[in-house]
Formats: C-alpha cells, sequence, structure tokens
C-alpha cells in the first residue's frame, strides 16, 4: 500500500536531486529537517520549501564527513520530525577519475564522503528506525558501482560498498516494519555533473525526483532510475572483460 511521507530527514539536502524531490514532499505539506553543509544554500532551500507549503522546514548545518557528529545530528534530526518517515542520504562527491589514479587522497575523500560518512549514518538510522517500526531508510547510489570499469572505478567502489551495506540492512530489518532502498541512479544533469558531456540517457533532477517519489513511498530493495538502467546494467555486468577494455567504458 502506498504511504504517503510526511516528515523526512534528508542528508545533503542541498543536492539537485535532494532538492529536487525536497520540492515534491513540500508540495504537499510535509515536515522536513535539512542536513548540509552550506549555510546559505540550506536557509535559501528552506525559505523555497517553506513558500512551496511544506508545514515545516528546519535546519542544520553539518560537514558529514565529521562521523563525530552524526549522533548529534539524527538526534536533532528525531527531535524536530518526531518519528519521521523517511531519512534519505543525497550527500556525494564525485572527484577526478584520472586525478585520484595517482593522488590518495583524493580517493581517501571520495571514500570517506560516499562510504564512511553514510555508514556511520545508516549505522545510527537504522537502529533508530528499527525501534520505531516503521519508516523508510534509503541512500542514493550508483550504477557506477554495479561494474568497475576504467572510466569510474574510484566513485563506482564507494557506491558499490554502499550498496551492498544498503542490501544487508534490508534483509536485517525485513522483519521490522522498516524498508530499506538502494536508489541506484543513472547519469542526472546536476551540478557533480557538470563538466560532463551528456547523451540520450541522461536524466534530470526532476525526472529522478518523480520517480524516486513513487519508489520511496511504498518499495524497498534495488530500485533503478530511470528504470531503463536495470536492463543496461544487466548487460554491462555480464560484458567480457576485453569488451569493457575496448571501449574504455
Ligand atoms: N548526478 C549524477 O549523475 C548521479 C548519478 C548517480 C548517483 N548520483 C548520486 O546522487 C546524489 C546527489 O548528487 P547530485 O547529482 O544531486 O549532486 P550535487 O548537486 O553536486 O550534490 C552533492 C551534494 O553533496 C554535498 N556534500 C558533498 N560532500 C559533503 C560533505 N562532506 N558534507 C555535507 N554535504 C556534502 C554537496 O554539498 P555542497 O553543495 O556544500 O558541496 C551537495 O549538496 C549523490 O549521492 C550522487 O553520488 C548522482
Amino acid at each position: 500500500m502506498k504511504r504517503p511521507i510526511k516528515a523526512a530527514l534528508v542528508f545533503g539536502a542541498t543536492s539537485a536531486i535532494a532538492t529536487a524531490y525536497c520540492r515534491i514532499l513540500a508540495s504537499r505539506g510535509a515536515v522536513l529537517h535539512l542536513v548540509g553543509r552550506d549555510h546559505d544554500a540550506l536557509q535559501n532551500l528552506a525559505g523555497d520549501l517553506d513558500l512551496r507549503g511544506a508545514t515545516k522546514v528546519s535546519v542544520a548545518v553539518a560537514d558529514l564527513c565529521d562521523t563525530e557528529q552524526h549522533k548529534k545530528l539524527v538526534t536533532e534530526g528525531w527531535e524536530s520530525l518526531g518519528e519521521p518517515d523517511l531519512a534519505l542520504l543525497a550527500h556525494a562527491t564525485l572527484g577526478s577519475q584520472s586525478e585520484g589514479e595517482t593522488d590518495w587522497k583524493q580517493q581517501r575523500t571520495l571514500i570517506q564522503t560516499n562510504l564512511i560518512s553514510p555508514l556511520s549514518l545508516l549505522t545510527l538510522l537504522a537502529n533508530r528506525f528499527e525501534q520505531q517500526h516503521s519508516g523508510c531508510l534509503a541512500a542514493i547510489s550508483s550504477v557506477a558501482g554495479d561494474r568497475g570499469r576504467p572510466s569510474n572505478y574510484i566513485y563506482g567502489a564507494t557506491k558499490a560498498g554502499l550498496s551492498c551495506y544498503l542490501g544487508g540492512l534490508q534483509h536485517r530489518l525485513a522483519a521490522t516494519g522498516v524498508r530499506v532502498l538502494d536508489l541506484r541512479l543513472g547519469p542526472v544533469d546536476t551540478p557533480m555533473t557538470a563538466g560532463l558531456s551528456k547523451g540520450l540517457l541522461w536524466s534530470t533532477p526532476e525526472r529522478v525526483a518523480h520517480a524516486m517519489d513513487g519508489k520511496l513511498a511504498r518499495h524497498h530493495g534495488t530500485v533503478y532510475l530511470p528504470a531503463y538502467w536495470r536492463p543496461i546494467m544487466g548487460v554491462v555486468r555480464v560484458l567480457p572483460d576485453i569488451l569493457v577494455q575496448r571501449l574504455g567504458i
């Protein structure tokens, strides 16, 4: 059964995709608690969501790589929302594959932002939702994690780790009434991908947010967005190694 999301805790709320999704929730009068590291961008977003019809918007400013802050941030989220219907993790960084190949520090930043930070938050959030016996715990992963490819295996490795963790969490919480979603996105035109050339398979934040909305209310498990990425990645996963190397994908 489809259950409306009335109270949502969003980490990395100023991301283009999270912003587009928060706007959908705001237009339905949801209560939102937004976490991000850019104070001004968060305040602007809160004002925007207010105008679009949100019942209440609160914000918390934090660098989400600082895992020492996570317990406080999660507690504040529950204090602000009561019992949230949803916690969404959207923060990440793409980095540069070519620079990362010779720069361990850059790889480490990617691992801290895209993997260590989400896993720390998921640990706390899973336990809160488990005690609550309801809610949806979702994180934005990527099709890049489905197969190690020369074009993006550093970013892809962080998302593969995240997806694996979400898969395990989903099974752990299956009997508790808590839904866990691995939102596995294909490429989307956002600030993260500003430097990349776009093609036919690219999507927009609004289109992906609309598709996310349908899934977050009632689904669990792995969801490919847009849906055409499921069959595409089914093929990519079984491509012979020699073809992956020749195509340089
Ligand atoms: N765009 C794509 O093609 C694509 C494809 C698959 C999956 N995804 C995933 O979708 C999610 C949203 O990305 P997007 O495309 O919407 O990109 P985006 O607009 O660039 O958003 C990335 C967000 O992450 C935040 N962030 C990064 N490091 C942070 C930190 N240490 N602490 C707090 N916030 C931090 C950024 O904050 P600042 O603005 O302050 O830097 C920004 O709000 C990410 O998980 C991304 O991996 C994107």
